[in-house]
């Protein structure tokens, strides 16, 4: 009969274990980290049923139970929110899915020193085919003092100031990968047990790859410097890895799951129909971008950093390169063409 291993850290395990290490640390951000690893549970078991949707009713019809079914992305924003504002250690969040921030104004959240952002459902077009979709996080330390509620302030800031960051996989099985300044691990949850177990250790994002992803049906509104790369990438000889794979799933978080574990580059550039992009530099990109340099890959919007860019709104889009570092320089020589040429 199969056993468990406890010689495996869970989630709370490791963040506790973290915490111990820093005698002067409140346990704040543990235990914000734990609240979203709970809302990633209850959405996880959303997800397993969304299959179901048509036997049990549609999203803005009623089930069977005569309640209303809830889309399973607003379903995930309300568990984020939810957990975040029920639990003591964030003081206010932004999300993809709302149009404004929410402070939350009782008196022990208001006290908190972290705001929370996310794409509570990333990959959200993939729900009805079965396809891996996930959960974007990241947490900063507020701005404004802590005592009164949070503003705009606290949540416009530049991704370099982020204090973790992560994701979760709802996938073949379900994995929580999340960066401090630490490092990156990566949680699985063990459904037997219901809870996530430390499965990847120490995540480095390999300096090379030979898998690239990005939406080929927009080929003919990237710039030059970018067609020109592509087409590299397809017809690069054996010698030099190539040709290179293409693998393109429309929910990002497994597009750049995968770089991050096997090495490859993720790139959604703006097109013709998107020219700032499509991707979310709040929700989206940043928080992945902080994961990736942690784990040793690089991130940009083909002229700077990305947790360098200093965000005006809260919705901001931009244009997104992300992975193995030898991948991402060899990206930007023809990147910088388009720049010379302008
Ligand atoms: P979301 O479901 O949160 O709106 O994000 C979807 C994003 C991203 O995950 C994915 O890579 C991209 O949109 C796919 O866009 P295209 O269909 O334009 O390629
Ligand atoms: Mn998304
Ligand atoms: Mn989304």
């Amino acid at each position: 009969m199969p056993t468990t291993n406890r010689r495996v850290l869970t989630l709370d395990e490791f963040t506790i274990r973290e915490m111990r290490a820093f005698p002067q640390a409140t346990g704040e951000l543990s235990g914000l980290l734990r609240d979203i690893g709970l809302a990633a549970k209850r959405i996880n078991v959303e997800v397993n049923k969304a299959g179901l949707v048509d036997i049990l009713g549609d999203a803005g019809k009623q089930n069977v139970q005569g309640e209303d079914v809830k889309k399973l992305d607003e379903f995930a924003n309300d568990q984020m929110v939810g957990v975040l504002r029920h639990g003591i250690s964030c003081a206010g969040i932004a999300s993809e899915e709302l149009s404004d921030f929410v402070p939350f104004e009782d008196k022990i959240s208001s006290q908190s020193k972290y705001v929370c952002m996310f794409d509570p459902l990333d990959g959200s077009s993939n729900i009805d085919v079965n396809v891996s979709i996930g959960t974007i996080f990241s947490v900063y330390r507020r701005v404004t003092e802590c005592g009164i509620p949070v503003t705009v302030k606290d949540f416009l800031q530049p991704g370099n100031r982020i204090v973790a960051s992560g994701y979760v996989i709802y996938g073949s099985s379900t994995i929580l990968v999340y960066a401090t300044k630490r490092g990156v691990n990566g949680f699985t949850l063990d459904p037997s047990i219901g809870e996530f177990c430390l499965s990847h250790p120490d995540i480095r994002c390999p300096e090379n790859g030979n898998i690239y992803s990005i939406n080929h049906g927009n080929f003919f509104s990237f710039s030059e410097g970018l067609k020109k790369y592509v087409e590299l990438c397809q017809t690069r000889d054996k010698s030099n890895g190539g040709p290179y794979t293409q693998r393109y799933i429309g929910s990002m978080v497994s597009d750049v799951h995968r770089g991050l574990i096997k090495g490859g580059i993720f790139m959604y550039p703006p097109t013709a129909a998107k020219p700032q992009g499509k991707l979310r530099l709040l929700y989206e990109c940043n928080p992945l971008a902080y994961l990736i340099e942690k784990a040793g890959g690089r991130a940009t919007d083909s002229k700077q950093r990305i947790l360098d860019k200093v965000p005006t709104k809260l919705h901001e889009r931009t244009g997104f390169f992300i992975g193995s570092t030898k991948m991402m320089d060899e990206l930007e020589s023809f990147l910088k063409e388009d720049e010379e040429k302008k």
